[in-house]
């Protein structure tokens, strides 16, 4: 069928199949262009099919020459109805790792279940035996959890007072100001549950009893900091206090790996468009001019040269890895130096609807966006048919 963007807010209802297998051939280019890390061979990405965990894969196979599992929550295609983006990136991911003799299975479910853990500690050990990288990258509005059956709801809110700032509707360019009512205890109890580390930890748990974790493992979470603009809506936010429990979480599982001199840590990111981040008030505004700056600046990557210069430059370098005072690895080190930022504040001043399109990349912000659905990608034929019904190869 003809496939074409159907958006609705800062969600895409469709898919195309074509456009995300290019998406991930060009992540896949990128990586064999740097050349390869000395890595890990055994790795199990959790949330590996979009985002920083889909180029967390990519990097790990086409980097290391790993053996990847991904774990993620997709929703398959139906006749007449696309997948969601992640399961046709993973299929085309498993087909070029699959071409390139690297081993890529798949498990696609609730990653915050007994079910999903178990069935994932089962596939490593019949398959790999143990894993020696564990990156967790999961990003959820909701979490289920499997000892009480209670939902959670994670909310993305100021605490302790009203937040109001600049916005935009990245779809029409209209710039305008947002005011977000604080946060209650509960809805900071909330988030802290679904974005915390609670989850993390329980993998690792749950792997390091079945004895599928080897020794020298590292696992690695993701977080955010971000700008002064967009602090107490995001770092000091109910979002921050979740990001906070998941960087305490770094010394309980370091206690727990201790024995097999295992480690874990906290890689702070880049602000990157990808659907978690859309979702965010203030971000897409932010990260317009962001992009600007950094593009300027020859600075701007995408999550495919973070996660690279992630393995390459801070995990898997001859020494120690550095880390910032509070343990945290940073790759967001170059969108927070002090001349991008300056910029950036700048421009935040100045930025109304009229002049956005010149002051910032709101062109850029879209084309990623549509990106994310396999949409705008150069090079794909957009009016031809396209199969929807795609399967995913090692998936279980
Ligand atoms: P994303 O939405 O692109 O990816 C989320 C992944 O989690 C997908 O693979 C999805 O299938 C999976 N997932 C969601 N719910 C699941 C569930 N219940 N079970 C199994 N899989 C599930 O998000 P992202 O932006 O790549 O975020 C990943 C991490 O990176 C998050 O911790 C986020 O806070 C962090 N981060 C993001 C940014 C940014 O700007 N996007 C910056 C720094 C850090
Ligand atoms: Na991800």
């Amino acid at each position: 069928m003809i496939i074409e963007p159907r958006t609705r807010g800062f969600i895409c209802l469709t898919a195309h199949p074509v456009g995300c297998a290019a998406h991930v051939k060009q992540q896949i280019e990128y990586v064999k262009q740097q050349g390869k890390i000395n890595g890990p061979k055994k790795v199990l990405v959790i949330g590996a099919s979009t985002g920083f965990g889909l180029a967390s894969r990519i990097s790990a196979a086409f980097g290391f020459d790993a053996s990847t599992i991904g774990v993620f929550f997709e929703k398959e295609p139906a006749p007449g109805k696309t997948a969601s983006p992640g399961w046709y990136n993973t299929a085309a991911f498993e087909t070029e790792a699959h071409a390139a003799g690297l081993y890529a299975k798949s498990i696609n479910g609730d990653a915050f279940s007994d079910e999903i853990k178990q069935k994932t500690i089962d596939l490593i050990k019949k398959d790999l035996g143990q894993v020696d990288l564990i990156i967790y990258s999961l990003a959820s509005p909701r979490r289920t959890d499997p000892k009480t059956g209670i939902t959670y709801q994670s909310t993305l809110k100021p605490i302790g007072q009203v937040f109001e700032n600049k916005t935009v509707d990245f779809h029409t360019g209209e710039v305008k100001q947002v005011s977000i009512e604080p946060a209650s205890e509960e809805d900071v109890a909330n988030t802290i549950k679904v974005m915390g580390g609670e989850d993390w930890e329980l993998w690792i748990d749950e792997m390091k009893d079945a004895g599928v974790i080897a020794e020298n493992a590292l696992t690695v979470a993701y977080s955010y900091i971000g700008p002064k603009v967009t602090e107490a809506v995001y770092r000091n936010g109910t979002i921050g206090r979740a990001k906070d429990h998941l960087e305490a979480t770094v010394t309980r599982i370091n206690e727990k790996l201790k024995d097999l001199n295992g480690l874990s840590y906290v890689s702070v990111n880049k602000g990157l468009v990808t659907q978690a981040s859309s979702a965010i008030p203030v971000i897409p505004l932010y990260i317009s001019l962001l992009y600007k700056t950094m593009k300027e600046k020859g600075l701007h990557e995408g999550c495919i040269e973070q996660i690279y210069r992630l393995y390459k430059d801070r995990l898997y370098t001859a020494g120690e890895v550095p880390v910032d005072e509070k343990g945290r690895i940073r790759i967001d080190d170059w969108e927070l130096r002090d001349d991008v930022q300056a910029v950036v504040s700048e421009l935040w001043e100045k930025t109304t609807t009229e002049n956005l399109s010149e002051l910032g990349d709101l062109a850029g912000y879209r084309t990623d966006f549509f990106n994310l659905f396999g949409f705008e990608i150069a090079g794909v034929d957009y009016a031809a048919d396209a199969n929807e019904m795609v399967d995913i190869p090692g998936l279980q």
